[in-house]
């Protein structure tokens, strides 16, 4: 699946912002690129206070990139070119300008407006503090008090995450039974799945109790258990239902879930056969590259995945994340939290060997893999944004602290030698500038070059398919030094990576593809390699 960030994909119309027209003339590309299917961020009506996660109408299309008929093209086109399309649903808040917000403030405490949301009055004397110690993602508490009609300083809202993100109550009827209606809106359009946003997020522990937060005021929602406001049970209903809802449509419907929860174990509760069919493998996402971590993150997925009989997904990067290829040019590769190694220099050629082999290794894997708009181009994470263009609020709300996640939503190089690269019609500045380096990155100058990264993509993609056998064949590792990741796809696929400090001896053994050239029959260090697998295999056990 190719994750299209829509804003930073491609302009169609020219004004700087990428946008459904610019998306459906690329379609061929994705096509030709070799990918199964899309995932489209939120392309609804927003105010853009968290880059379309504060979403003002869940049946609309942002002006800003079209209309519903241009939805409807961008799904019939990709239909007819064998893509599916999944779209991305946050239903865990509105926007604070989602007409539900705004006639819950103008209705005031107690009203039946109000019940669609957490409303409640603040602690202390005055009401002035918030009414628990919840903390928000992007800093700071996760309370926000109104002012009431009458002009007083009045209730408080929950917002999990920007105060522009106000969260709903789905203990309330209403909320349920609108969002019902909002899935057989889309799926009656003919999308073929649903991203849910934030799923743990959805329920709360009831009474709002204080969380423990064991001494560290951050998001870090892998630490958390028994949270009062994360992957609370309650959740599960909500997807239950909706479950039922997807099941009655025909043909294939997916939800997959974006649950960072602490353990596989509580992440495949989402995954029970009534509730969703997939999820982001988010403890892949964050590994560092070292061979142990991600051994044991491949064992780790594919136990708690296989028994339920539900296929592993892998990923490397998102709308979310710094871009692999500076990530892994760091001292720091991993990415527990989006400060790790924030700072640090990057040595972007090493980054790059280390995200192409990083590809081939989760290309190779079982299962679903996801791929965010421009990792096919190997593009760096843009760090050096000036102040006065970023728009995250984590970079907004922490007072610059965290510079946040425009880096890697900077629009997409498709040609030429200089900025917009294509992205819009030359003269037009895109929304994010875009670094003049880039002119080696572009779709363009990598098609025409055997040895980029958008090439060894679409040979990977190519070969994936193509390979008889790999589709479902399971893992077995082969014998190999510590450094070294080195399995088999039962009969189908061997895969090599080297992640150590000398080059690996292939063994004469017949080379599919490889990230890097081989040195003498050696696979150098930071690269990796599909070979075609010896019969039988020599296996050292799972
Ligand atoms: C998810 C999205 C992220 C957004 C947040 C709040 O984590 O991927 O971009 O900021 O939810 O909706």
């Amino acid at each position: 699946m190719y994750q299209v960030y829509p804003r930073s994909f491609a302009d169609g119309n020219g004004d700087g912002e990428g946008d459904l027209p610019g998306l459906l003339a690329h379609l061929p590309y994705l096509a030709d690129l070799g990918v199964d299917g899309l995932w489209i961020s939120p392309w609804f009506p927003s105010p853009l206070a968290d880059g379309g996660y504060d979403v003002s109408d869940f049946c609309d299309i942002h002006p800003m990139f079209g209309t519903l008929a241009d939805a409807d093209a961008v799904l019939r086109e990709a239909h007819a070119r064998g893509l599916r399309v999944i779209i991305d649903l946050v239903p865990n808040h509105t926007s604070d300008q989602h007409p539900w917000f705004r006639a819950a403030l103008a209705a005031g405490p107690g009203s039946p407006e109000r019940r669609r949301y957490f409303f409640r009055d603040g602690r202390g004397p005055d009401g002035d503090e918030p009414p628990n110690n919840w903390i928000s993602a992007f800093g700071g508490s996760a309370w926000a008090r109104v002012t009431e009609p009458d002009g007083r300083p009045g209730q408080w809202y929950l917002h999990l995450f920007a105060p522009e993100q106000p969260d709903l109550d789905w203990t309330e009827p209403a909320v349920l039974y609108d969002f019902d209606d909002v899935l057989r809106f889309w799926f009656d359009r003919g999308v073929d799945g649903l991203r849910i946003d934030a799923a743990p997020a959805m329920a709360k522990k009831l009474g709002l109790p204080d969380a423990d937060y064991g001494g560290v005021a951050e998001f870090r929602t892998v630490d958390w258990h028994d949270n009062p406001h994360w992957d609370v049970e309650e959740v599960h209903d909500i997807f239950r239902r909706w479950r039922a809802i997807a099941d009655t449509y025909d043909g294939d419907r997916a939800f997959v879930a974006e649950a960072v929860v602490s353990t596989p174990a509580r992440l495949v509760r989402y995954l029970r056969p009534d509730e969703m069919h997939t999820a982001f493998n988010f403890p892949y996402l964050k590994s560092p590259w070292d061979a142990a971590a991600l051994r044991e993150v491949i064992d780790a997925t594919l136990a708690s995945f296989e028994p339920i009989g539900v296929p592993s997904t892998w990923v490397l990067t998102s709308h979310d994340e710094i871009r692999p290829v500076t990530r892994y040019g760091r001292p720091t590769t991993s990415s527990f939290f989006i400060t790790d190694g924030e700072g640090e220099e990057s040595d972007l050629a090493l980054g790059t060997r280390r995200a192409r082999a990083a590809a081939l290794l989760m290309l190779a894997l079982p299962g679903g893999a996801y791929i965010y708009q421009g990792e096919e181009l190997g593009l760096p994470h843009v760090d050096d944004l000036p102040d006065e263009v970023l728009q995250d609020p984590m970079f907004l709300r922490s007072g610059g602290a965290l510079r946040g996640r425009d880096g890697c939503r900077v629009p997409l190089p498709w040609s030429g030698s200089s900025p917009p690269f294509g992205f819009s019609p030359d003269g037009v500045l895109p929304w994010l500038p875009q670094p003049a380096s880039w002119a080696d990155l572009t779709v363009e100058a990598e098609s025409g070059d055997e040895s980029s990264t958008l090439s060894l993509y679409r040979a990977a993609l190519r070969l994936r398919r193509g390979t008889d056998g790999l589709l479902g064949a399971p893992l077995v590792w082969r014998e190999s030094a510590e450094e070294v990741l080195d399995f088999e796809r039962a009969g189908a696929l061997r895969c090599v990576v080297n992640l150590g400090d000398r080059p690996v001896d292939l063994g004469g053994s017949d080379v599919l593809l490889s990230s890097l050239p081989l040195v003498e029959g050696r696979l150098p260090v930071d690269g990796a390699a599909w070979v075609r697998p010896s019969d039988p295999v020599p296996a050292s056990g799972g």
